[in-house]
């Protein structure tokens, strides 16, 4: 049986910044994952604060919201079987010290806050994310 799924994945901007996004797109493209959507955008820091909203009582939420607004984002849909696990397999772990070798932030990820990607951790969430860009 098909489990055809959508996740969001953003190319956050220390990524866009190293001119990272052809490399990422790649990633997610020889894994088997179709991007069916995207934009190119700069969030206002407020913007940042409603997509965060889960981590709104962590330590970490203002650098965080800053950070994501402070420059250039690339969000995508991304489709495919199983696409909300495998997106964040493929992401790796959340600080790019602990990532496997081949994922993502390992290869590109420089801190715990410039971790290159975000995607959505969960299929109610990605609904969520995906609504957030591309549905107003
Ligand atoms: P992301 O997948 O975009 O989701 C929330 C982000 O918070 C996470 O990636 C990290 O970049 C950032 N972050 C900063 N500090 C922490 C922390 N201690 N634990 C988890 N996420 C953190």
């Amino acid at each position: 049986m098909s489990n055809i799924e959508q996740t969001l994945s953003i190319i956050k901007p220390d990524a866009v910044e190293r001119e990272l996004e052809s490399q990422i797109k790649e990633k997610f493209k020889s894994n088997g994952f179709t991007i069916t959507k995207e934009k190119k955008l700069k969030l206002e820091k407020s913007d940042a604060e409603k997509f965060y909203k889960v981590h709104e009582t962590k330590p970490f939420y203002n650098d965080l919201c800053e950070y994501l607004s402070s420059g250039i984002i690339i969000v995508m849909v991304l489709e495919k079987e199983n696409a909300v696990k495998d997106n964040r397999d493929l992401m790796g772990a959340t600080d790019p010290k602990n990532a496997k070798d081949g994922t993502i932030r390992k290869l590109y990820g420089i801190s715990i806050d410039k971790n290159s990607v975000h995607g959505s951790d969960s299929i109610e969430n990605a609904k969520i994310e995906i609504d957030f860009f591309f549905n107003n």
